[in-house]
């Protein structure tokens, strides 16, 4: 299932490398997602035909159990805070070449999650065929991925697709936004049908989602302030990446992106867990990327900042103009599109695929196919 990205480069078209056309299609690709499920005429609810022949299996379930690797798992991460703070439904997230081997419990009434955008990654569809085995009462499986024809699609009971389009470059961009996109139809349909989420609360979700793809476009602008950016990476042997909330997944997320492609060591680190570790790796040798939006943790956030900032490390911070955070010596700010609290790790994806792309192409890797790596994960 290795995708030679040499057959492709015809599609390439003024882009020089897969993933940064990948980047630039996410506005379309979120859009399309968001079509299946909001009518642009119809501001107060979803569309009736959205995922409606599962209805019934979906007012069941009473916990969701997502499983997924790599990137699709980092999308996981943030739709378990969308479950449990917007809706209330328990949902845990795991990495499937973990669960599998645990002997689990499932209990009934599971909605399972496969995220994959290949649907055909090994360690995903064998945690899957375990829980199966099991036959636990109740048990609904839904991918969530990007591929039609997959395996995991054909074996699951609902398809929910991500409408992303191929996607070459092996490090993964618009697939993971989609999955975000997608994931939050899913928490808002099952609201919906178990009345978790109504009236002034779903209006205002659903107008917020409409306005994303926009909020996409304008994040692309910021193209040219990270490249300046990245300068200061090139030489760099080791990054960190904080978040706090909805923003720790896209840490996680910032992390990967950068160690896959630029072959920088990175860590993404929950903001809160620095002084549990992590803060006695910081000098002025070390970047520390930041997430943050002006949200609820943003305070938190900030004397997190300023911890870092007393031991001479240098951050690179991506914030809303809200924030008010000013430039300042050893302090980068690049701002990021305004967006509401709950959608803003969708918007906030963008800038770390940006860092990590031009680091990678500052310091001359293969960036479509970086060494080792496949696509496609179709062995243990
Ligand atoms: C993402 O940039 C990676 N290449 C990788 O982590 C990927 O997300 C993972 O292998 C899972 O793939 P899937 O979504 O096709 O299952």
């Amino acid at each position: 299932h290795e995708i030679d990205a040499t057959q492709h480069n015809a599609d390439k078209g003024e882009f020089k490398h897969y993933m940064l056309k990948e980047i630039y299609e996410q506005p379309d690709a979120v859009a399309r997602t968001i079509e299946m499920a909001l009518d642009n005429n119809e501001t107060s609810k979803l569309r009736d035909d959205f995922l409606q022949r599962y209805e019934t299996q979906l007012a069941g379930i009473r916990h969701v159990q997502i499983l997924a690797c790599g990137t699709s798992y980092h999308s996981g991460l943030v739709a378990k805070y969308w479950f449990e703070s917007l809706i209330r439904v328990p949902c845990s997230v795991e990495v499937a070449s973990e669960f599998r081997y645990r002997n689990p419990v499932v209990v009934d009434n599971c909605l399972v999650i496969c995220i994959s955008q290949s649907g055909e990654t090994a360690d995903t569809l064998s945690a899957l065929r375990d829980i199966q085995k099991q036959t636990p009462a109740g048990l609904v499986s839904l991918a969530l991925c990007n591929v039609p024809t997959s395996s995991l699609v054909r074996e699951t009971d609902i398809f929910l697709p991500t409408l992303a389009g191929p996607e070459i470059g092996v490090a993964s961009t618009k697939a993971f936004t989609t999955q975000l996109a997608a994931l939050m139809l899913l928490v808002l349909k099952v609201g919906v049908i178990q009345q978790r989420v109504t009236g002034e609360r779903l209006t205002t979700l659903i107008g917020e989602l409409q306005q994303l793809p926009g909020q996409l476009y304008a994040s692309l602008n910021l193209d040219a302030p990270i490249k300046t950016m990245s300068e200061h990476f090139e030489d760099k042997k080791s990054c960190l990446f904080l978040g706090r909330g909805l923003q720790f997944p896209i840490a996680l997320e910032g992390a990967l992106k950068l160690k896959e492609i630029s072959y920088i060591h990175a860590e993404g680190y929950a903001a809160g867990e620095l002084k549990h570790g992590p803060l006695a790796l910081v000098d002025k040798d070390m970047p520390i990327v930041v997430l943050a939006p002006k949200d609820s943790m943003f305070d938190k956030l900030k004397a997190n900042m300023q911890e870092v900032h007393a031991r001479h490390g240098e951050l690179f911070v991506f914030a809303s103009e809200a924030s008010q955070m000013v430039a300042e010596d050893r302090l980068h700010v690049v701002y990021v599109p305004e967006v509401c609290e709950v959608l803003a790790p969708i918007v906030y994806s963008v800038p770390v695929q940006l860092l990590s792309y031009h680091v990678a192409v500052m310091r001359g890797t293969d960036v479509d196919q970086p060494r080792n790596l496949a696509k496609s994960v179709t062995v243990e």
